[in-house]
């Protein structure tokens, strides 16, 4: 299941009318990715031919119009969909040749993953929500709650965690699914729109929390989003439109060479 990206192979193939999308020493490689639906209405097709790099510890924004294709980019990043064709590398697994199972401990070891609603537990504390992804690889309760209570500290609930999520303000909630999402300790944080049904200081401070641990923990993370202004914080501002990818020139941060 794990393999070496086709760095020589990849190199031969690259596009050279978007030099500005490669970068090196590459934690995702994506290479002529196609993605087809097969739905009632025939087939719908997502992407033909397209290519990503990204960098290990780069902070990378994707945004573009609703409908594009950024979400199912992201779940085929994270092994929840399967590419119709092309080649997906992503922390040296690709990604395209898993099977059911192995994409699952792939996604429980490796990934990170946050969407805009956080989809916590109800029944379960903010701790035991924490602690979940632990207990589903084995630890113990009291392990994975130990685990849990210093997540809580580091994403700033410390106070909170009996708290069931219903008990939590929306930016209280996506710092908890935050923390679930890095238990584990995964290489990629991928968070699609993970501030998009917050208020405007409530998706900063979010934002901020993401920013810290990102460099904290030596992520490497893919964020959708809306917010043009979050975007420019990051190191590089992706459109997803058409089917491509190229970069947008939107914020001042943005490094666009
Ligand atoms: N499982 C699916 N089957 C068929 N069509 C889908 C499926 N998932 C998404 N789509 C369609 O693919 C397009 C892109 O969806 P999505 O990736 O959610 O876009 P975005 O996140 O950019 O808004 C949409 O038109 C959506 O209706
Ligand atoms: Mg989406």
């Amino acid at each position: 299941m794990m393999q070496t990206p086709p760095a020589a192979a990849a190199q031969a193939t690259r596009s050279p009318r978007e030099p500005e999308l490669w970068a090196t020493d590459a934690l995702i490689e994506v290479l002529g990715l196609e993605k087809t639906y097969h739905t009632a209405r025939g087939p719908l097709t997502l992407f033909k031919n397209l290519d990503l790099q990204v960098d290990t510890g780069e902070m990378v924004a994707i945004v573009g119009q609703s409908g594009t294709g950024k979400s199912t980019l992201l779940h085929i990043l994270g092994a929840l969909d399967a590419p119709s064709a092309g080649t997906v590398y992503c922390a040296s697994t690709n990604v395209a040749t898993l099977s059911q199972r192995q994409a699952a401990a792939f996604r429980n070891s490796k990934i990170g993953y946050v969407w805009q609603f956080h989809y916590l537990l109800p029944e379960f504390t903010a701790q035991e929500n924490v602690a979940m992804p632990l207990l589903a690889r084995g630890q113990t309760r009291r392990e994975a709650l130990a685990v849990a209570a210093n997540w809580l500290r580091e994403v700033g609930l410390e106070d909170r965690g009996d708290h069931r999520p219903g008990e939590l303000s929306g930016g209280e909630q996506q710092r908890v699914a935050l923390a679930r999402a890095l238990v584990n300790n995964p290489r990629l944080l991928l968070a699609d729109e993970p501030t998009g049904d917050l208020d405007e200081t409530t998706a900063g401070q979010v934002f901020d929390l993401i920013e810290r641990l990102h460099a904290s923990h030596g992520l490497t993370s893919i964020l959708v989003t809306h917010n043009m202004d979050l975007a420019a914080r990051c190191s590089r501002v992706l459109r997803l439109e058409g089917g491509r990818l190229t970069v947008s020139a939107t914020g001042p941060k943005c490094q666009l060479t």
